[in-house]
């Protein structure tokens, strides 16, 4: 198929190019870079057929999407545009609701004026909020108590009417648990605009000696260490579940929800012995209190992605460590964004 990748310069689009080109899919991207890099999709390109076509433009802007439509004609859509900030979505709740909400709209709009039927979102497991029960199944409250979550969440239900108002389009959501590692190139990976949110991009920058050390917040938490407990995904198999999507959706009609996780979960302290152990660094860290908007525990039952998308996360833990101190000592500085601040 012709797929559009909105956002397919960042860390989980740049992973999906690579596996739909590999199972033959043609590509083309939207990016405004402001949080990628030009530069990711030189890499993407050198480690593929090359053939990425790609425009620089808002997912917001109406006639920019029109051209993307006219100039690629795709037969889908794989969705990433988008911020994804927790903490800055509370800061700014107005500028989350237009790229997050009114950005997805005006995809849909420009679909519709295409005549494209098939669109993958990235959502998210944060759309569940406080567990009612773990792990999360697709049937468990959507209660997000955070604005990014909230936006994720409204974004499903523009979805699931727009496929409910039309009945041959289809939308398939993705409820991202938390996407961790690099492709085994270590010529892509994560790395974060600015002071990374994360653990993982955290860990790694202190293993490299970008970062002094990583501030656990909180280890008073109901779990077996006390620290937050969290279903880590290789960003490989939830990159491989993008193109699992596409076959889906390419195939049923309608909205679907799915968890994109592995079913295990590890707290902040197993993280930083993984990365120990995959590095050979030791990370120093420091006791903080607990980050507002953090839940104690998150794990995905994955078990609907694997019936009916065919599809299960097969990366393990200490491929997930592995991977990323190999991007990150590859790149200690990251992509070479032109920042000589970088
Ligand atoms: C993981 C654990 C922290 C940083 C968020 C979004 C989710 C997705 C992934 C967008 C928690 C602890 C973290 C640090 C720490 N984003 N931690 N010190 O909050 O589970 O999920 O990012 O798609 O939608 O909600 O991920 O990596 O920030 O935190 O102790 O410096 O690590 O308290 O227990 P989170 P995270």
């Amino acid at each position: 198929m012709r797929v559009l990748v909105t956002g397919g310069a960042g860390y989980i689009g740049s992973h999906t190019l690579l596996e739909l080109m590999a199972q033959g899919h043609e590509v083309c991207v939207l990016d405004n870079y402001s949080n990628a890099t030009p530069e990711v999709l030189t890499r993407v390109r050198a480690l593929s057929n090359g053939a990425v076509m790609d425009f620089t433009g808002d997912v917001r802007d109406p006639e920019k999407l029109d051209e993307v439509m006219q100039g690629f004609a795709p037969d889908a859509v794989i969705h990433f545009a988008g911020l994804k900030a927790v903490g800055e979505s509370t800061e700014k709740p107005l500028l989350y609701y237009d790229v997050n909400v009114a950005g997805t709209l005006a995809l849909l709009n420009a679909m519709d004026r295409a005549g494209v039927k098939k669109l993958i979102f990235s959502s998210s497991a944060t759309v569940y909020g406080d567990p009612v029960y773990l792990p999360y199944d697709e049937a468990h409250p959507t209660n997000p108590t955070s604005v990014y979550g909230q936006t994720k969440l409204m974004a499903e239900n523009m979805l699931t009417a727009w496929t409910s108002a039309q009945p041959d389009t289809s939308a398939v959501l993705l409820r991202y648990f938390n996407p961790v590692g690099a492709h085994a190139s270590s010529r892509i990976g994560e790395d974060p605009k600015d002071i990374p949110n994360n653990l993982m991009p955290f860990i790694a920058q202190v293993a490299v000696g970008k970062r002094e050390a990583l501030t656990v917040f909180g280890d008073d938490y109901d779990t077996p260490d006390g620290t937050g407990l969290r279903d880590y995904i290789h960003v490989v198999d939830l990159a491989r579940a993008h193109v699992a999507a596409l076959d889906y959706a390419d195939q049923n009609t309608g909205a679907r929800p799915f968890n994109v996780g592995t079913g295990d979960s590890y707290s902040v302290r197993d993280m930083v012995a993984a990365f120990e152990r995959a590095s050979g660094k030791t990370i120093p860290t420091k006791l903080a209190g607990r980050r507002a908007g953090d839940i104690a525990a998150m794990q995905a039952d994955a078990s609907r992605a694997k019936a009916e998308l065919g599809w299960e996360a097969t990366h393990a833990l200490d491929d997930m460590t592995a991977s990323t101190w190999a991007w990150q000592s590859a790149n200690p500085h990251g992509y070479d964004r032109g920042d000589p601040k970088k």
